[in-house]
């Protein structure tokens, strides 16, 4: 096997596999493979924690001639873990003289309608990508993270039809080496609902998780003021 052809997703999310991350990257990398790549997946927050897992993770990214990197949005940047792996990796790479090309890309999602939250974190990696001598091939950006949640994006199809879109076109020019074309990255970072709608949402989910631990009076709480 070329190992070009070699694609790794790492999923970021602490949630694992129910979230969002793991949702977008799991179609994309199906892509992927139907278009004749070979794909493996691996949950960074189940590496990062033992030794054993974070060379598995090492030998892994050594392994892939693409790596895509699936994760949400922390405030403003991304989740400790995340920046936890990417070290590892940073540092791992410091020593090695002769390092091939390998491909980087990301699909980043945060739970704020409007996609802009992730230009920072996006940069952040970016800079990564560079510094490790990984090739930048682009950032899918993802709003209302929250709306797709776990599970296979086929069964959202309608509202998502976009997202899919997106990753369908991503995945056409990652499949031929090719940067991630500013057209997938529009259709991917569309509005799929209502921003008033999402916040209707949201906010029965915030009251029913207040219910479920006995807060509902102390929503509107502000501790640190
Ligand atoms: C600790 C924490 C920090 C977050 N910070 C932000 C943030 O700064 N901006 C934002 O838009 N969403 C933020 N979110 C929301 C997540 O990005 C959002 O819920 C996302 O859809 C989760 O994706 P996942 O299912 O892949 O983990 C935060 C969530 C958590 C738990």
């Amino acid at each position: 096997m070329n190992k070009n052809d070699n694609v790794l997703l790492l999923v970021g999310s602490p949630k694992g596999s129910s979230s969002t991350s793991n949702s977008l990257g799991d179609y994309l990398i199906s892509c992927l493979e139907q278009l004749g790549l070979t794909a493996t997946k691996e949950y960074i927050y189940k590496l990062i924690k033992k030794e054993e897992g974070q060379k598995k993770l090492l030998a892994k990214v050594e392994e892939a001639g693409m790596i895509i990197l699936a994760f949400p949005l922390y405030v403003d940047c991304l989740p400790a873990g995340v920046i936890k792996a990417l070290e590892f990796i940073a540092d791992h790479r410091k020593s090695k003289r002769d390092r091939e090309k390998q491909g980087f890309a990301i699909i980043i999602n945060c739970g704020f309608p409007e996609t802009q939250h992730n230009n920072t974190a996006i940069a952040i990696c970016k800079v990564f990508s560079r510094e490790v001598g990984f090739e930048w091939m682009g950032a899918l950006s993802l709003g209302m993270g929250g709306a797709v949640g776990g599970g296979s994006l086929e069964e959202r199809r309608g509202m998502v039809r976009n997202v899919i879109k997106g990753l369908d076109l991503a995945a056409q020019a990652l499949a031929e080496g090719k940067d991630i074309t500013d057209e997938a990255t529009e259709f991917f970072g569309k509005k799929f609902i209502p921003i008033s709608l999402y916040t209707k949402m949201g906010n029965m989910g915030w009251n029913k998780q207040a219910k479920k631990y006995g807060a509902r009076k102390k929503i509107k709480d502000q501790p640190y003021l």
